[in-house]
């Protein structure tokens, strides 16, 4: 293995957020999906605009106003189902691959981390019901570094806990936004394109992208 260090954005990497709306689909009716996306894109602007704003707020607070805005964007979703939809989040399903993914790296002697803009609590539960804290030496919240990425004090963190340099890391997201965060960081990117999502950020490329974690084994 050329690397020995791997670290992975949390969600939408190792865990679905959309599952949360998923596992209530019966109940919430046709526009799940539709609710789903403006939650998850508002959890994500409310994060780039507080840390702009130099403004910190835990990504707790930000996924339940996000969600507030989508209930109300989304009418035909009964807001009564929005603790059901909070409760959620903190036991997500991880994609069907990670564990034997994380367990073979762990197994070949690499160090294994989470770096999320996930508050820590969200990020212990979502670990636990997933069976991964064992497999994983460090959990990093950008709430230790008080702003979320892609501000470079974030990805900062693992540098600095492992006191190693950014090429020295790999780093593995689904989010083509914290691929081009982490490359100027100076960190090997992986980017998991899982939904064939088209390429943006391009002056800022990932070094590898894979369909899901799977070729992580053979390609590092
Ligand atoms: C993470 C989100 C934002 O940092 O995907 O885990």
């Amino acid at each position: 293995m050329q690397f020995s260090a791997f670290v992975f954005d949390a969600y939408g990497t190792l865990f679905d957020v959309h599952a949360a709306v998923r596992r209530h689909a019966g109940a919430i009716g046709s526009d799940g999906q539709v609710l789903s996306e403006i939650w998850r894109a508002k959890q994500l602007e409310y994060s780039w605009i507080s840390t702009l704003m130099g403004r910190h707020v835990d990504f707790w607070t930000l996924t339940e106003r996000a969600l507030d805005f989508a209930l109300k964007k989304v009418p035909s979703v009964d807001p009564t189902h929005r603790d059901t939809l909070l409760e959620a989040y903190w036991h997500l399903d991880c994609y069907p691959e990670v564990p034997a993914v994380l367990k073979a790296l762990k197994a070949a002697g690499a160090r294994l981390a989470i770096l999320s803009n996930g508050s820590m609590p969200m990020l212990e539960a979502a670990v636990r019901s997933a069976a991964l804290d064992s497999v994983l030496d460090d959990v990093l919240s950008a709430d230790l570094a008080g702003k979320f990425k892609t501000d470079p004090a974030v990805y900062d963190l693992v540098t600095t806990a492992w006191r190693i340099y950014p090429n020295a890391v790999s780093f593995q997201s689904s989010n083509r936004w914290d691929i081009a965060g982490a490359a100027l960081y100076g960190f090997r990117t992986v980017w998991i394109n899982r939904t064939q999502q088209p390429n943006e950020y391009t002056d800022f490329p990932p070094d590898l992208i894979l369909p899901s974690l799977k070729g992580l084994i053979t390609s590092s």
